[in-house]
């Protein structure tokens, strides 16, 4: 069973990997660039967006953030995808946070990109993550028990010269995490950590509480419930962050960006 599955995940690969030296071949200009007023288009045609922030990264996105990229996609450090980087690339640009919450960490990409985004744009951006540091999974999600998560982040910070982001050790319904959530009014937040429709529901409800007027919740995973077709190097994300988008208050939050299975909501 094992050789099965790891010949379909090499020809998987290969494949995936095929598709998007296709893709890149195809581009024979830079890409445009992406303005404010264009994002509405990400939430009519997601997929034409997704690849518009695919040839981005490729011919326009600043080389430092290319190679932070590049070595997370290596020896298993990141999940996530080219695309997603743009995307917070955009939204750094545009809102210049002075607070970032990560609920979910893993290996540190996200955090790290967040202090890489803040020097790249000379910003003083408080940079927070919430995350078990331990192999701990949900219904859709397992992690390798080889790795120590929380020293593996702050060497992935030091890697890129970044100071190290403070980070609470803890599963984000604990008390002391939530009691963290609530110490201050949050510019953005990124949801990732477990992904059972009640965590992600509960994260949800405590960050929206928790953020400033304009603020941001970006919702990984949660495009399965838009009309969003990923190509075959993506995906669409799991049910319940994709039904907990669904459920957002419409009066409270405005769908402002989405870029593959991730959802940018702000609070009105
Ligand atoms: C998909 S990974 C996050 C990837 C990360 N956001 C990034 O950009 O690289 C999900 C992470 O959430 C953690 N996690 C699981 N349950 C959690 C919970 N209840 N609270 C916070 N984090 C949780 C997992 O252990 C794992 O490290």
């Amino acid at each position: 069973m094992n050789i099965i599955r790891s010949i379909k995940g090499r020809y998987l690969g290969w494949r995936q990997r095929a598709v998007q030296r296709q893709l890149l071949a195809g581009f024979d200009a830079p890409a445009d660039e992406i303005t404010r007023s264009q994002w509405d288009d990400s939430l009519k045609n997601p997929t034409a967006f997704y690849l518009r922030c695919f040839h981005y990264f490729h011919t326009r996105l600043p080389e430092p953030l290319r190679e932070h990229r590049a070595y997370f996609e290596t020896e298993g450090r990141g999940f996530g995808e080219k695309s997603f980087h743009v995307m917070w690339f955009l939204l750094f640009r545009e809102f210049s946070p002075q607070s970032f919450l990560e609920i979910g960490v893993f290996r540190g990409q996200t955090v790290s990109l967040a202090g890489l985004l803040a020097r790249h744009f000379h910003l003083d951006c408080f940079t927070q993550g919430i995350s078990p540091f331990s192999p701990a999974g949900d219904a859709v999600s397992r992690y390798r028990c080889d790795v120590d998560y929380y020293d593996d982040t702050l060497k992935n910070c030091a890697h890129f010269s970044l100071p190290a982001p403070a980070l609470l050790k803890a599963y984000s319904t604990d008390e002391a995490a939530r009691n963290l959530v609530a110490s201050r009014n949050w510019a953005f937040v990124y949801i990732d950590g477990n992904h059972d429709y009640e965590v992600a529901r509960a994260d949800w409800d405590l960050c929206a509480a928790h953020l400033q007027p304009g603020g941001l919740i970006v919702l990984d995973d949660s495009g399965l419930t838009t009309r969003y077709a990923p190509p075959i190097f993506a995906t669409g994300g799991h049910p319940g962050p994709s039904r907990l988008a669904q459920e957002v208050d419409r009066t409270r939050f405005r769908e402002i960006l989405q870029v593959g299975h991730n959802r940018v909501f702000q609070k009105i």
